[in-house]
């Protein structure tokens, strides 16, 4: 099953004094969404920004806005998040009471549904409900902060996830998220990823469009080298 593949730089990495620059210089540069951290200091050991940011950003670019909620109690802040803006939503498994329940609430506020899963969590239990999502994120990091390094580990669930995916007949898009740089891209592709979140592999490098433009080589090279096995 084809899907499209996208770069989703992390804005968690960038230069918060100058934000509204930062995305618009990754938008010229050929980024594909904005990847949009949150968290709040409970389900994650840190706190970063929330809707006022959010709602900000909806205002100076076109590129879609993709909201990873590291937060706990995510029912009660996903209507905001949406009606600020964003254009789908990541909530995670480990505090998601009901998946179809929520995948459901957020269609039906107009925008994408995806569920998370931290290094440790089991993927099965998003699985089962996958004809109700749009997305499944993987993690590659323990959440909570940029610049970590990929945990190997995530490869092997993002080949157990896409060909569990495929074997349904199911295409949903798979994002990977975490440690993710121009020097493994491609080893996540060829493993199933087709949504590319990457924040210091982008924000800190000098130039936005080289190394997005050498991404984009790398999955295409990726994504040959599967096609002729
Ligand atoms: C981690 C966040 C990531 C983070 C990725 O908790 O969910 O989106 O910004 O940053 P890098 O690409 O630097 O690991
Ligand atoms: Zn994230």
């Amino acid at each position: 099953m084809q899907r499209r593949d996208k770069i989703a730089p992390s804005i968690l990495s960038a230069d918060f004094a100058r934000l509204g620059d930062e995305v618009a210089r990754v938008e010229r540069a050929g980024a594909d969404l904005i990847h949009f951290d949150v968290m709040d200091g409970h389900f994650v050991p840190n706190i970063s920004i929330g809707v006022p940011v959010l709602e900000s950003l909806r205002k100076v670019t076109r590129l879609p806005l993709d909201a990873h909620l590291m937060i706990e109690n995510p029912e009660n802040y996903v209507e905001v998040f949406v009606k600020a803006g964003a254009n789908s939503v990541s909530v995670h498994a480990e505090v998601c009471k009901d998946i179809p329940a929520m995948a459901k609430r957020l269609h039906d506020l107009g925008a994408r549904a995806s569920i998370a899963v931290n290094p440790e969590t089991d993927v099965e239990r998003v699985l089962a409900f996958a004809e109700h999502l749009d997305m499944i994120l993987i993690m590659s990091v323990h959440p909570g902060f940029g610049g970590q390094g990929f945990i190997p580990q995530a490869l092997d669930k993002l080949r157990a996830v896409r060909g569990e995916l495929d074997r349904r007949g199911l295409a949903l898009d798979i994002e990977i998220d975490g440690g993710v740089k121009l020097g493994n891209i491609a080893d996540v592709k060829a493993a199933g990823a087709n949504v590319f979140v990457s924040g210091s592999g982008i924000f800190g490098m000098p130039d936005y469009g080289a190394i997005i433009r050498q991404m984009r080589e790398r999955i295409g090279q990726a994504g040959t080298a599967v096609h002729r096995e």
